[in-house]
């Protein structure tokens, strides 16, 4: 290693998982930066390498180990460098005792983010790693400092934690039990974000359509997204994700109502056949979604609907799995992330007996896809022609001499302009739809 790469107040945070991870590793960041350390784009600069990792499949903790031995030869060749893990893998037993064995500093979980610089210190001082992982949620912490990147669009957490317990899934068991931040402290964040110069706020929470139970204070989601909405300078609010179980009317209408509210709603159906809905613990029908979705294309006009898709449950036959297919071309979903299942020890599916052959999971996931990307290209074609209105976000990451801008549904429109045109909303005609982007021309 090249020795004046190496910065002795210097950290680099390798993010895992969903956007609950990204916004964490925002505070994460925030703690750091209020100890005097300063963000380094490279893990060879840092003095502290810290994981935020993602337990919700085999392969997302594949990723992780294959890392974490690649950063283990830094610490290696500079015993000066500090390893920190945390996120949803840290909550597991079986990997706390992994990690044991693999040279790291610090395990802190979910739950006690807000002591990391207390563990930093307590390294620093004693030389010695620390484990601390809280193995149930605390109060909901307010006020943490956080290093949001500058820019349009912002996460804001409404919810920690998950009730659900989809027999399938790991995060009621790294995220604890569902709470609700208090709407008070919602909106000042936003308005905060408004007077930074954030115009879209994402509202995040596992299932946000619970928000406000729990709470002393009567207040539903709905009511959450019309205050949110109603901050000023804010120009686009979205939220993620939705439960097919209790998307409300009064939400349906709420979103439908409410020009700064995009009509994007992310609802995973997850699987097709209601035998295998029943066993996923889902408690709804195939019938039930089609009727929410066919409602929500009735009362939200261009509404657009994304889902997660599951193959490869256990049990799940061949029938199965065609009512899965069956129902996304019921639906046609705007846009669908698609998964094999993975087992995932603790849950109730890892304990069920019929678990299917990964050749099986690999050539459904493959039919699936080409059902479900013909699909997305039918609908994105036939946008051609239309008019959209964009946010402008930047330079086209695929073509730096074009900008990307993305829709009120969530969809990616790349076109030319000037550069004076980022962070603005402005008007778009779509000239070309392909399976996952749009392009399109400036309207004078
Ligand atoms: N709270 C959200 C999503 C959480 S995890 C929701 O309820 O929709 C994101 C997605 O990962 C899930 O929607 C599901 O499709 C997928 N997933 C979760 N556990 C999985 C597992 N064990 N194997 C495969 N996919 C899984
Ligand atoms: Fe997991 Fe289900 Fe909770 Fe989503 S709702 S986080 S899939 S248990
Ligand atoms: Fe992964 Fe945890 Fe999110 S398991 S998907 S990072 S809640």
């Amino acid at each position: 290693m090249n020795q004046d790469q190496y910065n002795p107040s210097g950290y680099h945070i390798l993010t895992y998982g969903c956007q609950m991870n990204v916004r964490d590793s925002e505070i994460m960041a925030g703690l750091l930066e209020g100890m005097g350390y300063l963000p380094v784009e490279r893990p060879e600069e840092a003095s502290i390498i810290l994981f935020n990792t993602c337990s919700v499949r085999h392969s997302a903790e594949n990723k992780v180990y294959g890392k974490l031995g690649e950063i283990s030869v830094l610490k290696r060749k500079n015993p000066h460098v500090m390893i920190a893990f945390g996120g949803c893998m840290a909550q597991l037993p079986e990997v706390q005792k992994r990690l044991k064995r693999m040279g790291v500093d610090i395990v802190f979980g979910t739950h006690n983010i807000h002591e990391l610089p207390a563990l930093i210190e307590e390294v620093r001082d004693k030389r010695h790693s620390v484990f601390r992982v809280w193995d149930q949620e605390g109060m909901v912490v307010e006020n943490l400092p956080s290093s949001r990147k500058a820019g349009l669009s912002a996460f804001v957490n409404i919810m920690y934690g998950c009730n659900n317990f989809c027999s399938y899934c790991i995060v009621p068991y790294t995220r604890g039990r569902e709470r609700s931040r208090l709407p008070a402290d919602i909106i000042n964040e936003i308005k905060k974000l408004a007077d930074q110069g954030y115009q879209e706020v994402t509202l995040l929470g596992q299932n946000v359509n619970s928000y406000g139970l729990g709470l002393d204070e009567k207040v539903d989601f709905a009511d959450l997204l019309l205050k949110t909405a109603e901050v000023e300078g804010i120009k686009r609010v979205r939220f993620t994700t939705s439960h097919p179980k209790d998307m409300s009317d009064k939400l349906i209408d709420t979103i439908a109502a409410h020009s700064k509210i995009c009509e994007h709603v992310h609802v995973p159906l997850q699987a097709g056949s209601n035998q295998v809905l029943k066993r996923m613990n889902r408690r709804y029908t195939r019938e039930h979604y089609l009727e929410l979705a066919q409602k929500m294309r009735e009362r939200i006009p261009g509404v657009a609907i994304t889902s997660d898709l599951i193959v490869g449950f256990p049990g799940e036959t061949e029938a199965d799995f065609m009512d899965t297919l069956d129902m996304v071309q019921k639906v046609r979903f705007d846009a669908a992330f698609t998964f094999m299942y993975s087992v995932r020890r603790g849950t109730r599916a890892a304990e069920f007996e019929d678990q299917l052959p990964l050749e099986v999971k690999k050539s459904r996931l493959a039919r699936l896809n080409l059902v479900q990307y013909r699909i997305a290209r039918e609908i994105n074609e036939s946008l051609v022609g239309s008019i959209e209105e964009v946010l402008v976000e930047g330079p086209s990451k695929t073509n730096r001499e074009k900008l990307t801008s993305r829709t009120r549904t969530n969809r990616i429109i790349i076109f030319s302009g000037p550069e004076e045109l980022i962070g603005k909303l402005i008007n778009v005609r779509i000239t070309e739809g392909k399976t996952f982007s749009l392009f399109g021309e400036l309207i004078n």
